[in-house]
């Protein structure tokens, strides 16, 4: 056994905004019904930012959290990423907006765009810095702001999306090599581009300098969704070198409770292991699983020590999973 530096999580903060939508109040102006929202979805609410409300501003309530929890300030902070796909601006990254705003020293701040998988693809970025040293105190926020690119006449996406951030903070600590180790324990990540057109935002700065509506092809993502997480999960079990069966908690990106359960079956993985949100908070993107951990230990369901998966899926199509120990 050789002594590593692990990324491990030492905090963790939730932040929704205060507007709550439920699936009755879409259904005043969208040809939907709570009964469909439910059934299809398990969704029965979302929460959705004030209009005066910027992504970053999320980001930073989420962080400040995650940041007590720990038991650091903004002042220790030397790197902050944040995955999000809804920016305050096309620049600077959201990440240094957070740095201004929380009064973080001049560090290392930058966002990582993965849509829905963000916040997977967003750990392995930071557990590059923080396992290698180049990171004491870092920042991984999921920040989205989603109601912002839907289509209010397309039913089979608006229904589906919320607002919300998540934060974690990474430090490094000192482990033997083995699964016993506090920290991220293995990763897989995944993109097939050619598969584009089932999820996209059809809105760019290059394109037609606009900032687009979401569109989604939903009963072929969902097809490729059970299938390709589960493939996910088993790698990153895999590569932490840990069988899916060991693991305490199931942390999934919170699209749809038929994907969630899906997954779960697939895997044999017990329901009452699964942390569950998107009841009442719909989709948030790079925001589901950070909110969704954060709830875990709320409620004193998740402690340190225990074994956590997570996975998503999202456009791109991205997919991926994380392996790690709290
Ligand atoms: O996080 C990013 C990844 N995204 C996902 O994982 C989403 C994956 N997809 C899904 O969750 C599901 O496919 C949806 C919830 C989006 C849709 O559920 P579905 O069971 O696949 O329904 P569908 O798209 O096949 O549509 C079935 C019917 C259609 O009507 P017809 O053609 O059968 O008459 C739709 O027009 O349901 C209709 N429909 C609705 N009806 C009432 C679609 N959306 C709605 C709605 N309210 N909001």
């Amino acid at each position: 056994m050789t002594a590593v530096v692990r990324s491990a999580v030492t905090g963790v903060g939730g932040y929704l905004p205060d507007g709550v939508v439920t699936n009755d109040d879409l259904a005043k102006f969208v040809d939907t019904s709570d009964e469909w929202i439910r059934e299809r979805t398990g969704i029965q609410q979302r929460h959705q930012a004030a209009p005066d409300q910027p992504v970053s501003d999320l980001a930073v309530e989420a962080a400040r959290r995650a940041l007590a929890a720990a038991g650091r300030t903004p002042a220790d902070v030397d790197l902050i990423v944040v995955a999000t796909t809804t920016p305050d601006l096309t620049f600077p990254a959201t990440a240094a907006i957070v740095q201004r705003k929380l009064g973080c020293p001049v560090g290392i701040a930058f966002d990582v765009q993965a849509v829905c998988s963000g916040f997977v693809y967003a750990l392995s970025v930071a557990d590059g810095f923080v396992a290698r040293g180049r990171s004491k105190c870092c920042l991984v926020i999921g920040a989205e702001e989603m109601t912002r690119l839907m289509d209010w006449t397309d039913r089979g996406t608006c229904v589906l999306f919320g607002d919300g951030a998540g934060a974690v903070v990474l430090e490094p600590v000192e482990g033997q090599g083995t699964t016993a180790d506090r920290g991220l324990l293995g990763f897989a990540l995944r993109c097939d581009g050619s598969k584009q057109d089932l999820l996209y935002v059809d809105g760019g700065a290059s394109t037609n300098g606009q900032i687009g509506y979401l569109r989604m092809q939903g009963n072929q993502v969902f097809r490729h969704a059970v299938v390709n997480i589960s493939e996910a999960v088993t790698a990153a079990a895999e590569d932490a070198g840990i069988p899916v069966a060991d693991f305490d908690w199931f942390i999934p990106h919170q699209a749809n409770q038929r994907i969630l359960d899906g997954v779960a079956r697939r895997l044999g993985i017990d329901p009452a292991k699964v942390i569950v949100t998107v009841a009442e908070h719909a989709n948030t993107s790079a925001a589901s699983i950070p909110l969704a951990l954060a709830r875990g230990v709320q409620d004193g369901r998740v402690k340190p020590g225990d074994l956590l998966l997570m996975e998503a899926m999202g456009g791109g199509l991205t997919w991926g999973a994380c392996a790690l120990r709290l």
